[in-house]
């Protein structure tokens, strides 16, 4: 039967849009190739490499420019200890399957924002031929005793295509953004579809309870044919002669690598820097990816709000914006980019005084050391996306704050909230005035209360850290195991100020 030689010991292959690697030309037809630096990579390596295990994904170039990349890739797989298996894109699938279909249909509207949403039939039917692309690399590959885990809304249909491939490995999906709420949902074209084709994995993973309700109201009301059992943190759903079960996992940081990386000397020296640049002044941080998930705009609006109804901030705080260039071939997001700019010039030509730049806009990606000195030195973080899956930024911001004197203001709507919601300022991201008085109440908050939210929720995120994700995910889709993972209210701690 399918999957039934799945065990603890099974080979992990591991499929994601992109390959877990930083590619870099030297010539025409010469790459150097070092190993990414996310979160998910630094927790599945030791996994693929004790179980030996394979990744399979996008190597982040089309084909055209693709020459001798393949035997770049197997060679660093070979040094890395576990394999890596390109699969290629033409530049027209990159357009209708990342750029179009994931990035511009997916991505919008399972946050929420289904008005930015271009429903381009075509989109469709690349992503299903690029899923495919995708299946028949993972065939090549697999052993029925391997254990697949899929990552990610662009790989929605890979086991459908496995099925068709009759591809026996057991398998399972984990996605790491937001599932929309069932009235959202309805209004995709390919709702029917894309909802079967998740019935097909055999193990479902989302980061919140909310994203698992979510996910099992639209089931209930697309396939009533299908039943639902044990309804709780793993719910099985019965589906003909299968079971497949869905559970939340919500996915975090290598938390001691962040924390000991903070302790070190250059990233003290940088923070202390950064500081002596902006003598007597509290630093607000901001870091996003150029995203309008973000919510970028509307935290510029609630600065420049604080600014107004509180004189007292003036000279005495400093916005630091960071903002990660990203998918700047889709025209939302270079739109987005000359609002920020817009607003972020009208606060500064309304407020700067002599000595006083209000926000320090910073549009680029920061090296590993600056972001690290940043999360280190900054009062007040400021991670107010309108939706995000998880959003690590407040993790790593905690993770890095080592004197437990920081404040995070955090979004509702940030999957984070479920956990850090006792240790941060919790606000809803539009509301701009609501916003604006949380900074007045960190700037104001006293040592106190800092360093017990702060030590609460570093706390959190040090006992949840990546490690645990990995192990929760994998216990409870493998082996049906779930001492890893408490419910979710024993696992917050509560705060204890009067
Ligand atoms: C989100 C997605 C990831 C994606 C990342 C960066 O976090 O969940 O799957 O890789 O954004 O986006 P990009 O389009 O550059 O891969």
């Amino acid at each position: 039967m399918k999957g039934d030689r799945v065990s603890e010991k099974s080979r992990l292959i591991t499929v994601s849009n992109r390959l877990p690697v930083v590619l870099k030309k030297e010539s025409s037809d010469r790459w150097s190739v070092s190993e990414g630096s996310g979160g998910l990579v630094t927790a599945l390596v030791p996994v693929l490499r004790d179980r030996g295990g394979l990744w399979i994904g996008w190597p982040g170039v089309t084909e055209d420019q693709s020459g001798g990349l393949r035997d770049v890739l197997r060679k660093a797989g070979l040094d890395s200890g576990y394999q890596l298996h390109p699969v290629m894109l033409t530049q027209e699938e990159f357009d209708k399957f990342y750029l179009g279909f994931a990035n511009e249909i997916i991505w919008p509207i399972f946050h929420d924002l289904h008005t930015l949403c271009n429903f381009e039939p075509e989109y469709w039917k690349t992503y299903l031929r690029v899923n495919e692309k995708f299946a028949r690399v993972v065939a090549e590959q697999a052993r029925d005793d391997d254990y697949i885990w899929i990552h990610d809304y662009h790989l929605m249909s890979v086991a459908n295509q496995l099925r068709e491939l009759n591809v026996e490995a057991s398998n399972g999906f984990f996605l790491h953004i937001p599932f929309p709420s069932l009235d959202i949902f309805l209004l995709l074209p390919w709702r029917n579809q894309i909802l079967s084709h998740l019935l097909e994995y055999d193990f479902l993973g989302f980061q919140t309870q909310r994203d698992q309700r979510n996910f099992l109201s639209c089931v209930e009301a697309l396939a009533p044919e299908v039943d639902l059992r044990d309804r709780g943190r793993l719910t099985s759903i019965a589906i003909k002669d299968r079971t497949i079960r869905v559970g939340y996992f919500p996915i975090s940081i290598d938390f001691r690598d962040f924390a000991t990386s903070a302790e070190s000397q250059e990233v003290a020296e940088a923070a202390w820097y950064i500081h002596e640049q902006l003598p007597d002044r509290k630093i607000i941080l901001g870091i996003d990816r150029l995203d309008y998930t973000k919510g970028i705009p509307y935290r510029l609006k609630a600065f420049r709000k604080a600014l107004e109804v509180y004189p007292e901030l003036h000279r005495k705080v400093s916005l630091v914006q960071v903002v990660v260039p990203s998918r700047e071939d889709i025209p939302e997001y270079a739109g987005l980019r000359e609002a920020i700019e817009q607003l972020v010039g009208e606060i500064n030509g309304q407020y700067t005084r002599s000595g006083w730049i209000p926000v320090h806009y910073i549009f680029r990606s920061l090296a590993r050391n600056e972001l690290l000195a940043y999360y280190r030195t900054a009062e007040i973080a400021l991670v107010t996306p309108i939706k995000d899956g998880m959003n690590l930024v407040s993790k790593e911001y905690c993770a890095c704050n080592l004197n437990e004197n920081g404040v995070l203001i955090l979004s509702e709507f940030a999957g984070s909230a479920d956990q850090l919601q006792n240790g941060a300022i919790l606000v809803n991201p539009f509301d701009i005035e609501g916003m604006a008085e949380a900074i007045y109440e960190a700037f104001k908050m006293n040592a106190d209360e800092r360093r017990k939210r702060m030590r609460l929720l570093r706390k959190t995120i040090q006992e949840q850290d990546i490690f645990w994700w990995v192990d929760s995910v994998l216990s409870a889709a493998i082996s049906r195991d779930l001492t890893y993972y408490p419910v979710l209210e024993e696992y917050i701690p509560k705060l204890d100020i009067e």
